[in-house]
């Protein structure tokens, strides 16, 4: 079978407007912002409005990327929506977008991958593309992560914020697109990253809300040693399978979680922090959200230019990782 190559034809990303700053954390938990840069390297997060839900994040990015692609959403054959914070349990936040944008002949479903959504999400849907059974598929990574963030929790309240990022994908010229895709998980560290409650194991209950479980739960050092671990991993077997070396990476695309690991990335794969998209210290981790905005951001910013190898790597919960080697 002949496979068709592909790649991204548009990106978009929308953040909230309000900003979060470490300053404002100072009067919420025992914590300072000397402590949180230096930990994490974050700043400011943004913080979704009142009333302002995920698939309204997905909505604003999803009309950037379809301008820029050129495509109208009409047009869309597939929307996945890789998040942890849905609207709702169901029905789907890909298909509330889809009543949103109009995208009438596109099926739609959420993915559950946590911070690996994104990169989960378009390994999904080139699939569908380069078999032929689609030709424009729609992928989002959106997370509203204040509504889960426990704001007593010093050790996670600093590190979450809010934002979607969507890409475009579909048929380009056969040197371009996606070379490999590195997707893995260890459900056996399942434990170390959770909500327990409001799924069928702990339904809402007021038990459920007296023992904060509808908040996340992190055990961070156990989480931190897992994703130096990974991350490094994960890109180089991504490299290996589009038979790229560490020296042909243009530019890096991490999951933007803390600083430390994305540098410990940088030192595994011997890349100076320029070959590095970083946004983190602006917009903290917005889970599936940090690799297709840090994207976003870097086609905004003319970062990338056609031909250009990139590295897409992200790791979270479930445990799951995730990565991509493409060329722009
Ligand atoms: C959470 C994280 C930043 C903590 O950094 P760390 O250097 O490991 O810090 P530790 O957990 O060892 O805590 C060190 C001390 O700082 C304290 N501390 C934790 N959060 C704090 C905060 N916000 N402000 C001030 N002190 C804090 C701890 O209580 C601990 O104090 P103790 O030694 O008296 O017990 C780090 O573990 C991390 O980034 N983990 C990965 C998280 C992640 O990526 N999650 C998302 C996955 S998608």
């Amino acid at each position: 079978m002949n496979l068709i190559p592909v790649g991204v034809l548009g990106t978009g990303k929308y953040v909230p407007e309000r900003i979060l700053t470490n300053q404002e954390l100072e009067t919420m938990v025992e914590t300072n912002d000397e402590w949180i840069v230096s930990r994490t390297g974050i700043r400011e997060r943004r913080i979704v409005a009142e009333g302002q839900v995920t698939s309204d994040l997905c909505y604003e990015a999803s009309m950037i990327a379809l301008s820029n692609a050129g495509i109208t959403a009409d047009q869309l054959d597939l929307i996945i929506v890789a998040t942890v914070t849905p609207d709702m349990t169901f029905p789907s936040t890909a298909c509330v977008l889809q009543e949103k944008l109009g995208a009438m002949k596109a099926a739609a479903f959420d993915l559950s991958a946590a911070c690996s959504g994104f990169v989960y999400g378009l390994a999904n849907a080139s699939n569908f593309i380069a078999t032929g059974t689609y030709k424009y598929a729609l992928v989002i990574g959106a997370d509203s992560l204040s509504k889960i963030t426990d704001y007593t929790d010093r050790n996670t309240c600093i590190l979450f914020g809010d934002g979607a990022g969507a890409v475009v994908i579909g048929e380009v010229p056969e040197h371009r697109g996606f070379k490999s895709f590195e997707l893995g998980a260890d459900g056996t560290g399942g434990p170390l990253l959770k909500i327990e409650g409001g799924g069928s194991r702990n339904p809402a209950s007021q038990a459920t809300i007296d023992q904060r479980l509808h908040y996340i739960y992190m055990a961070g050092a156990e989480v931190f040693k897992f994703a130096v671990r990974i991350m490094g991993n994960a890109a180089d077997e991504a490299l290996r399978k589009a038979g790229w070396e560490k020296t042909d990476i243009d530019l890096l695309v991490p999951h933007q979680a803390n600083m430390r690991i994305i540098q410990s990335s940088l030192n595994r794969l011997e890349l100076s922090v320029d070959k590095c998209m970083i946004n983190l210290d602006k917009y903290g981790n917005m889970s599936a959200a940090s690799i297709p905005v840090a994207l976003a951001e870097a086609a905004e910013q003319g970062r990338v230019k056609e031909g250009d190898r990139l590295v897409l790597v992200g790791f979270g919960g479930g445990l799951t990782w995730g990565a991509t080697a493409m060329v722009w």
